[in-house]
């Protein structure tokens, strides 16, 4: 603020107060003088005979008031307010943000240090980074897919054991990180209405159910194959690469039913997940990586050779 500003609110104030202290003296010695003369009107007159009392200011409410010129004054002088005046406090708003900032910056740092250098998996088994994660997840992720990772229509399943990005820790984190697009075109033009019925019906059918029209399904089929497959699978297991959705599961991005399915395929969908690296830093996005990591089995990260004869259960 410039010097004749600070110069012209420093003025403003003291007039003011000054002003006030003079009113109140006048009104409060008014009372002496008036005390036996009985009770005086303002002169106003109001409905022919409602007349207003001029009667002194009771004396408590005096007293609020003095009280309150005190504190203006005791408050100006300890606290900024008073022009360019600083207070003797040597207070400021940002004095206090940078305090209270710099508090819980170093919680934060005291907290995530033990997470340092620790992967994702790691972290997915650790209680108390799964617990901080928790919190993150419920700030920044759960308006879109739910507190309890649910999802919703259009907002993902996290806890679906086939993420259709990716479920490694590195897709996990690339997901989080740089967010996602997913687009799905309209086959409406291409397959014709009784085609989009057909393919509904085959994609129905792909995660273990019986397709409302069997005949239809065996027809889409073939479609499937030539259309759908390109980004889907030959199988529907879908292509984490393309973002397109395992179509065999039981985790459906927009719905299962055939209405929904037929409604995915005539009008396409598109989609998209945010990116958190810069709102978040690397280090939380590792810890809601961990947390999304933690909420289905791990997949199978580089089939280990001799791992890959699966033990038999019981043994
Ligand atoms: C504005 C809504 C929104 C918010 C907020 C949001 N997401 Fe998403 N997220 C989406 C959508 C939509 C998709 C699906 C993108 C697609 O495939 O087209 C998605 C996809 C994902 C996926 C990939 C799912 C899959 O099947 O591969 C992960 C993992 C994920 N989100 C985690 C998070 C985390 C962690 C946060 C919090 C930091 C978060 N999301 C915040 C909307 C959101
Ligand atoms: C160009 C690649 C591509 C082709 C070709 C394609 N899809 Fe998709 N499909 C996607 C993507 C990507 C998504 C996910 C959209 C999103 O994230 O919103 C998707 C989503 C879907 C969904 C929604 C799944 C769910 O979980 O709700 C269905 C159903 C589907 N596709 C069926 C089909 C059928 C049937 C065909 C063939 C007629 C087909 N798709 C062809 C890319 C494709």
């Amino acid at each position: 603020m410039s010097g004749f500003w600070n110069l012209w609110i420093a003025g403003l104030v003291t007039l003011n107060i000054a002003f006030l202290v003079w009113l109140l003296f006048v009104t409060a010695n008014k009372k002496k003088s008036d005390q036996d003369a009985g009770p005086e009107t303002t002169g106003h007159t109001w409905d022919g005979d409602l007349k207003e009392y001029n009667n002194p200011l009771p004396r408590w409410w005096l007293g609020i008031f003095y009280g309150s010129i005190a504190f203006a004054i005791i408050y100006l002088v300890i606290y900024p307010g008073f022009g360019s005046f600083a207070g003797t406090a040597g207070w400021s708003q940002v004095g206090q943000w940078s305090a209270q900032k710099a508090d819980a910056d170093a919680i934060v740092t005291r907290e995530f240090k033990r997470f340092e250098g620790k992967s994702v998996a790691e972290l997915s088994t650790d209680p108390a980074a799964i617990k901080v994660a928790k919190n993150l997840f419920a700030a920044n992720c759960a308006m879109c897919h739910g507190s309890d990772a649910h999802g919703g229509k259009g907002y993902p399943n996290l806890t679906s054991p086939n993420l259709t990005w990716g479920r490694t820790a590195d897709d996990i984190v690339a997901t989080i990180s740089n967010g996602r697009m997913g687009a799905m075109p309209s086959w409406q033009a291409v397959l014709g209405e009784q085609g989009v019925v057909q393919v509904a019906n085959y994609v129905y059918s792909l995660s273990g159910r019986a397709a409302p029209d069997a005949a239809a399904a065996a027809a889409g089929k073939e479609k499937f194959a030539t259309i759908c497959s390109a980004c889907h699978g030959p199988d529907g297991k879908g292509n984490k690469a393309l973002g397109a959705p395992n179509l065999t599961d039981e985790y459906w991005i927009y719905g299962s039913s055939l209405d929904t399915i037929k409604e995915t395929v005539t009008n396409g969908r598109t989609n998209r997940m945010p990116a958190w690296l810069d709102t978040l830093g690397e280090q939380k996005v590792k810890l809601l990586a961990a947390y999304v990591y933690s909420l289905a089995p791990p997949p199978a990260e580089a089939p280990a050779p001799a791992a890959a004869e699966p033990t038999p259960p019981g043994t």
